[in-house]
C-alpha cells in the first residue's frame, strides 16, 4: 500500500462510463432523477430503466451528500451519486459543499469496501463552478482523505474535454508542489497521465493509462 496520497491519484482524459473501477461518481441532482452531462451519460450506459428504478428508491440526495447504486451494465461495479453545489458567488457555502461531495463519496466507497474510484469534475458543467477553483478543492480534499486513510488504493480524476485535462494537470502539479496560486507561473507538465486509445486488428479498442511515459 502506497502511503503518499499523491501516488494514489491519477488524472485522465476520457469518458467516465468506460472505466472499469469499483465505483464511478456521478454529478447528480438532488432528486437523483437523471439529467444531461455526465449524469445522462452514466444513466444511459448503465441502462436507464434499471438506474432510474434504483435511484427512485433512495429518496433523493442533499447537496454535498452521496448515495450508492449498482453499476448495472457499466464496467464499474457501483455508481456513487453525489450532488454538487450550484455556483452562485463562491461565498454561499459552495467550497464546503463541493469538498463534502468528494469526502462523502470516499466515505461511502470505504464503507462498501471499494478501493478504486473515479470522479468527474463535479459542478463544473451545468452547475457553473469555475473549473480552476473546483479542481483545486477536489484535489486537496481527496489528497487529505487519502492521507488519513489507506483504504482507497486509487482515485482517478477523469476529464471529458482535453482542455480541462490540461488545465487540471497544471493545477495538480502546482497543488502537489505546494503552490498557492495554481495557474500562475506554472509550466505545463511534461509528463501528463493520459489514457491512450489503442485499436486492435478486430476493430476493438482498449484504453491504456500512462504515468510519466510508462504504463501504470
Ligand atoms: N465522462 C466524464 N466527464 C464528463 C462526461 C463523461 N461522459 N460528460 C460530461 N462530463 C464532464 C463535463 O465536461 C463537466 O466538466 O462532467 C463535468 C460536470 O458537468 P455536468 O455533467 O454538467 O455536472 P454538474 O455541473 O455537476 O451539473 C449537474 O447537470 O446533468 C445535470 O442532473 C444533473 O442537474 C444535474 C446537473
Amino acid at each position: 500500500m502506497v502511503v503518499d496520497p499523491w501516488n494514489r491519484i491519477l488524472l485522465a482524459q476520457g469518458d467516465i462510463t468506460h472505466l472499469k473501477v469499483d465505483a464511478i461518481v456521478n454529478a447528480a441532482n438532488e432528486r437523483l432523477a437523471g439529467g444531461g452531462g455526465v449524469d445522462g451519460a452514466i444513466h444511459r450506459a448503465a441502462g436507464a430503466e434499471a438506474m432510474h428504478a434504483a435511484c427512485a428508491k433512495l429518496g433523493g440526495c442533499r447537496t454535498g451528500d452521496a448515495k450508492i447504486t449498482p453499476g448495472f451494465e457499466l464496467p464499474a461495479k457501483f455508481v456513487i451519486h453525489t450532488v454538487g453545489p450550484v455556483y452562485a458567488d463562491g461565498r454561499s457555502g459552495e467550497p464546503e459543499l463541493l469538498a463534502s461531495c468528494y469526502r462523502r463519496s470516499l466515505e461511502l466507497a470505504v464503507n462498501h469496501g471499494l478501493t478504486t474510484i473515479a470522479f468527474p469534475a463535479i459542478s463544473t458543467g451545468v452547475y457553473g463552478y469555475p473549473f480552476e477553483a473546483a479542481t483545486e478543492i477536489a484535489l486537496r480534499t481527496v489528497a487529505a482523505f487519502l492521507s488519513a486513510s489507506t483504504a482507497v488504493e486509487q482515485v482517478i480524476f477523469i476529464f471529458f474535454r482535453n482542455a480541462d485535462f490540461d488545465r487540471a494537470n497544471a493545477i495538480h502539479n502546482a497543488v502537489r508542489m505546494g503552490h498557492d496560486s495554481p495557474l500562475k507561473n506554472v509550466p505545463q507538465p511534461p509528463s501528463a497521465v493520459v489514457i491512450r486509445e489503442e485499436s486492435d486488428d478486430r476493430g476493438g479498442s482498449e484504453r491504456v493509462f500512462q504515468r510519466n511515459g510508462k504504463p501504470a
